[in-house]
Protein backbone atom coordinates (compact mmCIF):
# COMPACT_ATOMS: atom_id res chain seq x y z
CA UNK A 1 0.00 0.00 0.00
CA UNK A 2 1.29 3.35 -1.15
CA UNK A 3 2.03 5.91 1.74
CA UNK A 4 -0.95 8.40 0.70
CA UNK A 5 -3.41 5.66 0.58
CA UNK A 6 -2.55 4.48 4.48
CA UNK A 7 -3.06 7.80 5.45
CA UNK A 8 -6.44 8.72 3.66
CA UNK A 9 -9.66 8.38 4.86
CA UNK A 10 -12.65 6.08 3.83
CA UNK A 11 -15.55 7.78 2.37
CA UNK A 12 -18.84 8.00 3.58
CA UNK A 13 -19.63 4.41 2.88
CA UNK A 14 -17.16 3.46 4.53
CA UNK A 15 -14.77 2.84 1.45
CA UNK A 16 -11.89 5.06 -0.30
CA UNK A 17 -9.11 5.09 -1.38
CA UNK A 18 -7.51 2.09 0.13
CA UNK A 19 -10.02 -0.39 -0.54
CA UNK A 20 -9.59 -3.54 -2.90
CA UNK A 21 -11.82 -4.80 -5.13
CA UNK A 22 -11.88 -7.55 -2.95
CA UNK A 23 -13.23 -5.72 0.18
CA UNK A 24 -15.69 -3.68 -1.71
CA UNK A 25 -17.70 -7.12 -2.99
CA UNK A 26 -16.82 -8.98 0.22
CA UNK A 27 -19.67 -10.94 1.23
CA UNK A 28 -21.27 -10.82 -2.36
CA UNK A 29 -22.77 -14.08 -3.52
CA UNK A 30 -23.00 -12.87 -7.37
CA UNK A 31 -23.85 -16.47 -8.05
CA UNK A 32 -26.00 -16.32 -11.58
CA UNK A 33 -25.40 -13.10 -12.66
CA UNK A 34 -23.76 -11.77 -15.85
CA UNK A 35 -21.38 -9.22 -16.10
CA UNK A 36 -19.70 -7.99 -19.54
CA UNK A 37 -16.46 -6.40 -19.49
CA UNK A 38 -14.51 -4.93 -22.04
CA UNK A 39 -10.48 -4.75 -21.52
CA UNK A 40 -10.43 -8.02 -19.58
CA UNK A 41 -6.94 -9.08 -20.16
CA UNK A 42 -4.84 -6.12 -18.74
CA UNK A 43 -4.74 -3.74 -15.61
CA UNK A 44 -7.57 -3.10 -13.56
CA UNK A 45 -9.76 -5.24 -16.44
CA UNK A 46 -7.82 -8.22 -15.21
CA UNK A 47 -8.41 -7.83 -11.60
CA UNK A 48 -12.52 -6.92 -12.13
CA UNK A 49 -12.48 -10.01 -14.22
CA UNK A 50 -10.33 -11.68 -11.49
CA UNK A 51 -13.02 -10.62 -8.71
CA UNK A 52 -16.51 -10.84 -9.90
CA UNK A 53 -15.48 -14.34 -10.97
CA UNK A 54 -13.88 -15.14 -7.28
CA UNK A 55 -17.52 -13.73 -6.21
CA UNK A 56 -19.18 -16.32 -8.49
CA UNK A 57 -20.13 -13.60 -11.42
CA UNK A 58 -19.98 -14.97 -15.17
CA UNK A 59 -18.56 -12.47 -17.10
CA UNK A 60 -18.18 -12.18 -20.51
CA UNK A 61 -14.79 -11.01 -21.21
CA UNK A 62 -14.08 -8.83 -23.87
CA UNK A 63 -10.39 -8.52 -25.67
CA UNK A 64 -9.43 -7.12 -28.97
CA UNK A 65 -8.94 -10.97 -29.62
CA UNK A 66 -11.15 -13.70 -28.13
CA UNK A 67 -7.21 -15.34 -28.23
CA UNK A 68 -6.61 -12.65 -25.41
CA UNK A 69 -9.92 -13.23 -23.46
CA UNK A 70 -9.46 -17.03 -23.03
CA UNK A 71 -5.73 -16.42 -21.73
CA UNK A 72 -7.25 -13.61 -19.17
CA UNK A 73 -10.25 -16.03 -18.18
CA UNK A 74 -7.38 -18.64 -18.05
CA UNK A 75 -5.00 -16.52 -15.81
CA UNK A 76 -7.60 -15.55 -13.06
CA UNK A 77 -9.10 -19.51 -13.38
CA UNK A 78 -12.64 -17.87 -14.41
CA UNK A 79 -15.33 -19.82 -15.69
CA UNK A 80 -16.70 -16.96 -18.12
CA UNK A 81 -17.11 -16.80 -21.81
CA UNK A 82 -14.77 -15.52 -24.32
CA UNK A 83 -15.48 -12.81 -26.92
CA UNK A 84 -13.32 -10.23 -29.34
CA UNK A 85 -14.48 -6.99 -28.88
CA UNK A 86 -11.78 -4.45 -30.80
CA UNK A 87 -13.76 -1.08 -29.93
CA UNK A 88 -12.01 1.09 -32.75
CA UNK A 89 -13.65 -1.68 -35.36
CA UNK A 90 -17.49 -1.46 -35.44
CA UNK A 91 -17.71 -4.86 -37.39
CA UNK A 92 -15.88 -6.21 -34.29
CA UNK A 93 -18.23 -4.23 -31.65
CA UNK A 94 -21.40 -6.17 -33.90
CA UNK A 95 -20.02 -9.83 -33.56
CA UNK A 96 -19.38 -9.23 -30.01
CA UNK A 97 -23.26 -8.14 -29.55
CA UNK A 98 -24.46 -11.07 -31.50
CA UNK A 99 -22.01 -13.55 -29.53
CA UNK A 100 -23.03 -11.75 -26.35
CA UNK A 101 -26.97 -12.19 -27.63
CA UNK A 102 -26.18 -16.09 -28.35
CA UNK A 103 -25.25 -16.46 -24.60
CA UNK A 104 -28.93 -15.56 -23.98
CA UNK A 105 -28.36 -13.99 -20.06
CA UNK A 106 -29.70 -10.83 -18.99
CA UNK A 107 -26.85 -8.81 -18.14
CA UNK A 108 -26.33 -7.45 -14.70
CA UNK A 109 -23.46 -4.99 -15.53
CA UNK A 110 -21.61 -3.80 -18.69
CA UNK A 111 -18.16 -2.56 -17.70
CA UNK A 112 -16.52 -0.20 -19.91
CA UNK A 113 -13.16 -0.25 -18.99
CA UNK A 114 -10.85 -0.20 -22.14
CA UNK A 115 -8.84 2.29 -22.89
CA UNK A 116 -6.12 4.10 -24.47
CA UNK A 117 -4.11 6.92 -23.69
CA UNK A 118 -2.06 9.90 -24.81
CA UNK A 119 -0.40 7.90 -28.09
CA UNK A 120 0.55 9.96 -30.95
CA UNK A 121 -2.47 10.97 -33.56
CA UNK A 122 -3.82 7.96 -35.33
CA UNK A 123 -6.32 8.67 -38.04
CA UNK A 124 -9.19 6.10 -38.73
CA UNK A 125 -11.73 5.63 -40.76
CA UNK A 126 -14.75 6.62 -39.09
CA UNK A 127 -13.61 10.35 -39.19
CA UNK A 128 -12.15 10.73 -35.78
CA UNK A 129 -9.20 10.45 -33.40
CA UNK A 130 -8.45 6.82 -32.00
CA UNK A 131 -8.97 8.00 -28.66
CA UNK A 132 -11.97 9.08 -28.98
CA UNK A 133 -13.35 6.29 -31.24
CA UNK A 134 -11.77 3.47 -29.02
CA UNK A 135 -12.94 5.20 -25.66
CA UNK A 136 -16.01 6.63 -26.15
CA UNK A 137 -17.95 5.74 -29.49
CA UNK A 138 -16.57 2.12 -28.98
CA UNK A 139 -18.47 1.81 -25.77
CA UNK A 140 -21.54 3.65 -27.32
CA UNK A 141 -21.96 1.57 -29.88
CA UNK A 142 -21.67 -1.82 -27.75
CA UNK A 143 -23.62 -0.56 -25.11
CA UNK A 144 -26.69 1.01 -27.22
CA UNK A 145 -26.72 -2.22 -29.14
CA UNK A 146 -26.96 -4.64 -25.99
CA UNK A 147 -29.02 -1.79 -23.63
CA UNK A 148 -32.04 -4.47 -24.01
CA UNK A 149 -30.06 -7.11 -22.63
CA UNK A 150 -29.76 -5.09 -19.79
CA UNK A 151 -31.23 -6.80 -16.58
CA UNK A 152 -34.12 -5.13 -14.90
CA UNK A 153 -32.22 -3.67 -12.07
CA UNK A 154 -29.15 -4.09 -14.56
CA UNK A 155 -25.85 -1.25 -14.21
CA UNK A 156 -23.84 0.42 -16.86
CA UNK A 157 -19.87 1.33 -15.90
CA UNK A 158 -18.30 3.45 -17.65
CA UNK A 159 -14.48 3.75 -16.21
CA UNK A 160 -13.09 7.38 -17.24
CA UNK A 161 -10.52 9.31 -15.58
CA UNK A 162 -9.56 12.29 -13.29
CA UNK A 163 -7.87 13.46 -16.38
CA UNK A 164 -11.21 14.45 -18.17
CA UNK A 165 -10.29 17.76 -16.84
CA UNK A 166 -7.44 17.95 -19.39
CA UNK A 167 -10.07 18.35 -22.30
CA UNK A 168 -10.05 21.40 -24.10
CA UNK A 169 -11.57 24.29 -23.16
CA UNK A 170 -14.91 24.10 -25.03
CA UNK A 171 -14.99 20.34 -24.04
CA UNK A 172 -15.77 18.31 -26.68
CA UNK A 173 -14.73 19.81 -30.01
CA UNK A 174 -17.35 18.52 -32.91
CA UNK A 175 -16.09 20.31 -35.44
CA UNK A 176 -12.86 18.78 -35.49
CA UNK A 177 -13.30 15.18 -34.10
CA UNK A 178 -10.48 13.96 -36.21
CA UNK A 179 -7.85 16.52 -34.58
CA UNK A 180 -6.91 17.05 -38.13
CA UNK A 181 -6.25 20.57 -36.91
CA UNK A 182 -4.75 20.42 -33.67
CA UNK A 183 -3.68 17.14 -31.65
CA UNK A 184 -2.40 16.90 -28.15
CA UNK A 185 -2.25 13.71 -26.86
CA UNK A 186 -3.31 14.00 -23.30
CA UNK A 187 -6.08 16.95 -24.36
CA UNK A 188 -7.27 13.99 -26.96
CA UNK A 189 -7.43 11.68 -24.01
CA UNK A 190 -9.51 14.09 -21.47
CA UNK A 191 -11.71 14.93 -24.52
CA UNK A 192 -12.42 10.55 -24.58
CA UNK A 193 -12.37 10.85 -20.84
CA UNK A 194 -14.76 13.51 -20.42
CA UNK A 195 -17.14 11.95 -23.02
CA UNK A 196 -17.53 8.80 -20.86
CA UNK A 197 -18.44 10.94 -18.41
CA UNK A 198 -21.08 12.53 -20.06
CA UNK A 199 -22.06 9.42 -21.70
CA UNK A 200 -22.75 8.01 -18.48
CA UNK A 201 -24.54 11.15 -16.92
CA UNK A 202 -26.82 10.93 -20.43
CA UNK A 203 -27.54 7.24 -20.80
CA UNK A 204 -28.74 7.25 -16.83
CA UNK A 205 -32.01 9.51 -18.04
CA UNK A 206 -32.53 6.98 -20.55
CA UNK A 207 -32.65 4.01 -19.40
CA UNK A 208 -35.33 2.72 -17.53
CA UNK A 209 -36.73 2.12 -13.92
CA UNK A 210 -34.33 0.61 -11.40
CA UNK A 211 -31.42 0.80 -14.23
CA UNK A 212 -28.13 2.82 -13.40
CA UNK A 213 -25.91 4.47 -15.50
CA UNK A 214 -22.15 5.71 -13.59
CA UNK A 215 -18.65 6.81 -14.40
CA UNK A 216 -15.41 7.07 -12.18
CA UNK A 217 -12.07 7.49 -12.09
CA UNK A 218 -10.17 4.55 -10.77
CA UNK A 219 -7.66 6.44 -9.45
CA UNK A 220 -3.72 6.30 -10.68
CA UNK A 221 -2.48 2.76 -11.08
CA UNK A 222 0.80 1.58 -12.74
CA UNK A 223 -0.97 -0.65 -15.63
CA UNK A 224 0.37 -1.18 -19.49
CA UNK A 225 -2.08 2.16 -20.75
CA UNK A 226 1.53 3.91 -20.09
CA UNK A 227 2.78 2.83 -22.90
CA UNK A 228 2.84 5.44 -24.57
CA UNK A 229 4.64 7.52 -21.85
CA UNK A 230 7.63 8.76 -22.78
CA UNK A 231 10.80 7.21 -20.67
CA UNK A 232 11.49 10.22 -18.44
CA UNK A 233 7.95 10.54 -17.37
CA UNK A 234 7.66 6.50 -16.87
CA UNK A 235 10.83 6.63 -14.53
CA UNK A 236 9.61 9.68 -12.31
CA UNK A 237 6.06 7.86 -12.00
CA UNK A 238 7.60 4.60 -10.70
CA UNK A 239 10.08 6.74 -8.30
CA UNK A 240 7.10 8.57 -6.66
CA UNK A 241 4.79 6.12 -7.51
CA UNK A 242 5.53 4.04 -4.30
CA UNK A 243 4.07 7.51 -2.61
CA UNK A 244 0.86 7.74 -3.73
CA UNK A 245 -0.07 5.30 -6.60
CA UNK A 246 -2.75 3.20 -5.93
CA UNK A 247 -2.18 -1.04 -6.64
CA UNK A 248 -4.23 -2.97 -9.30
CA UNK A 249 -6.26 -4.61 -6.33
CA UNK A 250 -7.43 -0.47 -5.06
CA UNK A 251 -7.63 0.94 -8.82
CA UNK A 252 -10.31 -2.15 -9.66
CA UNK A 253 -12.06 -1.52 -7.04
CA UNK A 254 -14.47 1.48 -7.65
CA UNK A 255 -15.87 -0.17 -10.91
CA UNK A 256 -16.47 -3.41 -8.91
CA UNK A 257 -17.93 -1.43 -5.98
CA UNK A 258 -20.78 0.25 -9.33
CA UNK A 259 -20.93 -3.14 -10.72
CA UNK A 260 -21.88 -5.28 -7.94
CA UNK A 261 -22.44 -3.43 -4.21
CA UNK A 262 -25.79 -2.89 -3.61
CA UNK A 263 -25.65 0.07 -2.21
CA UNK A 264 -24.65 1.69 -5.79
CA UNK A 265 -27.85 1.23 -7.06
CA UNK A 266 -29.36 3.95 -4.70
CA UNK A 267 -27.85 6.37 -7.37
CA UNK A 268 -27.48 7.14 -10.95
CA UNK A 269 -25.58 9.39 -13.08
CA UNK A 270 -22.89 10.09 -10.85
CA UNK A 271 -19.05 10.12 -11.05
CA UNK A 272 -17.09 8.01 -8.65
CA UNK A 273 -13.98 8.26 -7.19
CA UNK A 274 -12.86 6.05 -4.43
CA UNK A 275 -15.68 3.88 -4.35
CA UNK A 276 -17.91 7.20 -3.32
CA UNK A 277 -19.58 9.49 -5.19
CA UNK A 278 -16.84 12.71 -6.18
CA UNK A 279 -17.54 15.80 -8.03
CA UNK A 280 -16.24 16.18 -11.80
CA UNK A 281 -15.29 18.84 -13.84
CA UNK A 282 -18.23 21.90 -14.35
CA UNK A 283 -18.07 20.41 -18.04
CA UNK A 284 -18.99 17.08 -17.10
CA UNK A 285 -22.09 18.05 -15.55
CA UNK A 286 -23.24 20.07 -18.05
CA UNK A 287 -26.21 18.08 -19.65
CA UNK A 288 -26.64 20.14 -22.82
CA UNK A 289 -23.17 18.94 -23.68
CA UNK A 290 -23.92 15.67 -22.88
CA UNK A 291 -27.30 15.61 -25.07
CA UNK A 292 -25.50 17.44 -27.90
CA UNK A 293 -22.79 14.34 -27.77
CA UNK A 294 -25.20 12.09 -27.89
CA UNK A 295 -26.64 12.72 -30.90
CA UNK A 296 -23.55 13.57 -32.55
CA UNK A 297 -22.24 10.17 -31.53
CA UNK A 298 -25.73 8.34 -32.36
CA UNK A 299 -25.33 9.90 -35.71
CA UNK A 300 -21.30 8.87 -36.14
CA UNK A 301 -22.06 4.83 -35.03
CA UNK A 302 -24.98 4.69 -37.32
CA UNK A 303 -22.51 6.04 -40.35
CA UNK A 304 -19.55 3.68 -39.29
CA UNK A 305 -21.81 0.09 -38.07
N1 LIG B 1 -4.11 3.20 -14.90
C1 LIG B 1 -4.51 4.40 -14.51
O1 LIG B 1 -3.81 5.12 -13.77
C2 LIG B 1 -5.84 4.93 -14.95
C3 LIG B 1 -6.24 6.19 -14.49
C4 LIG B 1 -7.47 6.69 -14.90
C5 LIG B 1 -8.27 5.95 -15.74
N2 LIG B 1 -7.85 4.74 -16.19
C6 LIG B 1 -8.74 4.00 -17.10
O2 LIG B 1 -8.85 2.66 -16.68
C7 LIG B 1 -9.17 1.82 -17.79
C8 LIG B 1 -8.32 0.56 -17.75
O3 LIG B 1 -6.97 0.93 -17.96
P1 LIG B 1 -5.72 0.17 -17.32
O4 LIG B 1 -5.00 1.17 -16.50
O5 LIG B 1 -6.10 -1.12 -16.74
O6 LIG B 1 -4.83 -0.01 -18.66
P2 LIG B 1 -4.30 -1.29 -19.47
O7 LIG B 1 -3.58 -2.19 -18.56
O8 LIG B 1 -3.57 -0.71 -20.63
O9 LIG B 1 -5.65 -1.98 -19.96
C9 LIG B 1 -6.41 -1.40 -21.00
C10 LIG B 1 -7.27 -2.48 -21.62
O10 LIG B 1 -8.00 -1.90 -22.72
C11 LIG B 1 -7.81 -2.74 -23.86
N3 LIG B 1 -7.94 -1.99 -25.10
C12 LIG B 1 -7.16 -1.00 -25.57
N4 LIG B 1 -7.56 -0.63 -26.80
C13 LIG B 1 -8.61 -1.41 -27.13
C14 LIG B 1 -9.43 -1.54 -28.28
N5 LIG B 1 -9.25 -0.78 -29.36
N6 LIG B 1 -10.43 -2.45 -28.26
C15 LIG B 1 -10.62 -3.24 -27.18
N7 LIG B 1 -9.86 -3.20 -26.07
C16 LIG B 1 -8.86 -2.29 -26.05
C17 LIG B 1 -6.40 -3.28 -23.69
O11 LIG B 1 -6.21 -4.39 -24.56
P3 LIG B 1 -4.70 -4.77 -25.05
O12 LIG B 1 -3.98 -5.26 -23.84
O13 LIG B 1 -4.94 -5.80 -26.09
O14 LIG B 1 -4.09 -3.51 -25.60
C18 LIG B 1 -6.44 -3.64 -22.22
O15 LIG B 1 -7.13 -4.83 -22.01
C19 LIG B 1 -9.00 2.69 -19.04
O16 LIG B 1 -10.27 3.09 -19.50
C20 LIG B 1 -8.23 3.89 -18.52
O17 LIG B 1 -8.49 5.06 -19.28
C21 LIG B 1 -6.67 4.20 -15.80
Amino acid sequence: MSLYAAFKKPGPNGFGYASTAEQVTEGLDLTGKTYLLTGCNSGIGLETLRVLSLRGGHVIAAARSEEKAKDALAQVSAEGSATACELSDSGSIRRCVEAVRRLDRPLNAIICNAGIMALPRAETKSGCELQFLTNHVGHFILVTALQDLLAEDGRVVVVSSDAHRRAPAEGIRFDDLAAAKDYSPWGHYGQSKLANILFARQLARRLDGKQTAHSLHPGVIKTNLGRHMNRLAVAVFGAVGTLFLKTIAQGAATQCYLAAHPDAAATSGEYFADCNVATPSELARDDQLAEKLWRVTEKLAARIS
